[in-house]
């Protein structure tokens, strides 16, 4: 049952005990572990149906739950957004071909905590744009992480990912963001990816939230297709994205989602 004494912010954020991490961390390892195990299947020739289907099957090898399935009538373990897709790309039968960027989201439940966590992959040869781009929007997330600390603002969390991002010549989508979570997939605040610095809610200790920023290399704007799910960019440009779930401690934060395998980024491990 939810603590009724729990304590909830004016900007409606929930405050998390100490003790509550342990139970992110569980959740988050989880969720981190299965995007390791899905790195060996992303080859051309490949669909993303398959690498759904090994996600489905690792989630109950485990015993936990998918958060996804179910959720606002998703049917899948993952979303699985190749190359202009931006987000919530639906797993399917189309192969993927060699030098295809993939992003592959998952979130899982453990003892009732959300672990929420997306990266890269590349299929087959990575080109030289698509790796800067993954470089750019993995850099973007870590200086935004780098930000989360008590004193500081949401605002400071999305100014530096967008300074650093449009230093680069690329774009942050502002249509998707990021959110609050623990015991609920989808709680506030909304994280923005954008933003000035010193604005927005104070960060406390004990937030748990999610950071998942979308990088362009063309312009920001993105539309949702006709299944009312995948998001693609309207200009047909490459998109990125990375997610951590992460909980402010009192010094800075912690990171529930990091990769056991040390395999975050595309070209690491
Ligand atoms: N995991 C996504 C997020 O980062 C949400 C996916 S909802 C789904 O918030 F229904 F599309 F799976
Ligand atoms: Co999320
Ligand atoms: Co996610």
């Amino acid at each position: 049952m939810d603590d009724l004494r729990a304590r909830i912010t004016k900007d409606g954020i929930r405050i998390y005990e100490d003790a509550d991490f342990a139970g992110m961390r569980a959740a988050g390892r989880v969720a981190a572990e299965i995007l390791d195990a899905v790195a060996p299947l992303v080859v051309p020739g490949t669909t993303t149906a398959v690498i759904d289907d090994f996600i489905t099957d690792e989630i109950r090898r485990r015993g936990v739950t998918s958060a996804t399935i179910g959720y606002k009538g998703y049917k899948h373990a993952s979303c699985i957004s190749v190359n202009h897709v931006v987000c919530h790309g639906i797993p399917g039968q189309k192969l993927l071909m060699d030098g295809d960027i993939l992003n592959v989201d998952v979130t899982v439940i453990v003892d009732g905590w959300y672990g929420d966590t997306s990266r890269m992959y590349v299929a087959g040869q990575l080109a030289r744009k698509a790796e800067r781009l993954i470089e750019v929007t993995h850099e973007g997330l870590m200086r935004g992480i780098a930000a989360v600390k008590p004193g500081n603002t949401f605002g400071d969390i999305g100014y530096a990912i967008q300074a650093y991002v449009e230093a680069q010549r690329m774009s942050v989508v502002r249509d998707f963001c990021g959110h609050g979570l623990g015991r609920v997939f989808h709680a506030p605040p909304n994280v923005l990816h954008y933003g000035r610095a010193g604005a927005g809610p104070v960060l406390e200790e004990g937030m748990f939230f999610t950071i998942e920023p979308m990088v362009n290399l063309g312009r920001p704007e993105t539309k949702v297709l006709a299944d009312d799910w995948t998001a693609v960019t309207r200009d047909k440009s490459l998109s990125a994205q990375f997610e951590h779930s992460v909980g402010v401690t009192a010094t800075g934060c912690e990171i529930f989602t990091q990769s056991p395998a040390g395999k975050f980024h595309p070209t690491w491990g």
